[in-house]
């Protein structure tokens, strides 16, 4: 029998929906809402709005491109948490409409673990590398910044995370302090690679354990460039390059140092990444070239599945179908503050 899992995905502000055959992927479509850019962030009332618009025709376009009929879907994948509640509630209602109507069963997915199972996206139906249990995934994200002990599909442990700003915030705010659009993260990564890394200095925290923290780094980056700014007002145009390529040297060093740190106490050798922060090139060499130095088994997910998307959540709720767990009834509620 074949198992066909419509995925869907509306945690904040991209309306996403997948189709997952027999664990290989055949369709992830995503409708990015391009209204919050002027506002430097998402605005929760506006993305709930362009959920409701955007929700219909991306389902209907994943099916399409799957070439898959809507009567042959076994069951229905979503988000139920964390996120904007009035996001996630477009999606949970539109998914038991839909569950009502084809007669399947509805599999909740943590929009966090979905993140870190991308690393199991497969296109094609040939054998790929996967990181064998228990691996280590760092969670890098607009919201989360966490490593992640992955005992199983369905068991994962936090071992560190964030005590303030995530990674991805750090990129953003920065950016917005650089005057780069919403989110600045992708900017950042690009004009870097015209950069010097090494031109500017930023404040590193101190944290103990294997948490982090962003904010310092955020006021320090603020500090030094009203100063320059004071004395030449063209120094964020004369340095963008130079000032995006420190930065994101600094938060990639912040990153790995802590990686590196939860490699050494777990003994675990298998790490992958996850989150919109780990589709960043320099994350990912760093990542890599690490792995050929300790001898780490590294796992990178595709690019394109690191930002928001719901692939991750079809494949997720693919195991949790095989497995016949997280089936919720009609009454379930998003859980805007669920956590791993
Ligand atoms: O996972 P995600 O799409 O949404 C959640 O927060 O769940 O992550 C979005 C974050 C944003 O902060 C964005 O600036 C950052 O990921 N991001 C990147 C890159 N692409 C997205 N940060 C650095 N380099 C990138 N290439
Ligand atoms: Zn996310």
């Amino acid at each position: 029998m074949n198992n066909i899992i419509l995925g869907i995905e509306s945690s904040c502000d991209d309306t996403s929906a997948a189709i997952i055959k027999n664990g290989i992927l055949l369709s992830d479509v995503i409708g990015v809402q391009e209204v919050h850019q002027i506002y430097g962030g998402v605005v929760p009332e506006l993305a709930s709005r362009e959920h409701q618009k955007n929700i219909i025709p991306v389902v209907e376009r994943a099916i399409k491109l799957a070439n898959v009929k809507k009567e042959d879907i076994n069951a229905i994948a979503f988000t139920i948490g964390p996120g904007l509640m009035g996001s996630l509630l477009v999606g949970t209602s539109f998914v038991k409409g839909l569950a009502l109507s084809l007669n399947v069963p509805l599999i909740k997915v943590n929009h966090l673990e979905a993140h870190i199972l991308s690393v199991f996206l497969k296109e094609r139906d040939f054998k790929y590398q996967f990181p064998k249990f228990p691996f280590l995934s760092m969670l890098v994200s607009g919201g989360h910044t966490q490593i992640v002990k992955v005992n199983s599909f369905f068991e994962m442990k936090i071992l560190g995370e964030t005590i303030d700003d995530a990674a991805g915030e750090a990129f953003d705010k920065c950016g917005k302090i650089m005057g780069l659009n919403y989110p600045s993260g992708p900017v950042i990564d690009k004009l870097s690679k015209k950069g010097n890394p090494k031109s500017f200095k930023f404040s590193k925290p101190k944290v103990k354990d294997l948490n982090f923290s962003f904010s310092g780094l955020k006021t320090s980056f603020l500090y030094s460039l009203r100063d320059k700014v004071k004395e030449n007002s063209n120094f964020i145009k004369e340095n963008k390059n130079d000032l995006c390529a420190s930065l994101q040297n600094t938060i990639i060093e912040i990153l790995m140092e802590k990686l590196e740190k939860a490699v050494k106490k777990t003994g675990i050798t298998e790490v992958t990444i996850a989150g919109g922060v780990s589709a960043n090139f320099q994350l990912r060499q760093e990542l890599l070239k690490k792995g050929r130095n300790e001898n780490w088994n590294v796992f990178l997910p595709l690019r394109k599945y690191s930002t928001d998307n719901a692939a991750m959540i079809a494949i997720s709720g693919y195991y949790k179908f095989l497995d016949k767990r997280d089936f919720v009834s009609q009454s379930v509620v998003p859980n805007a503050r669920l956590k791993i």
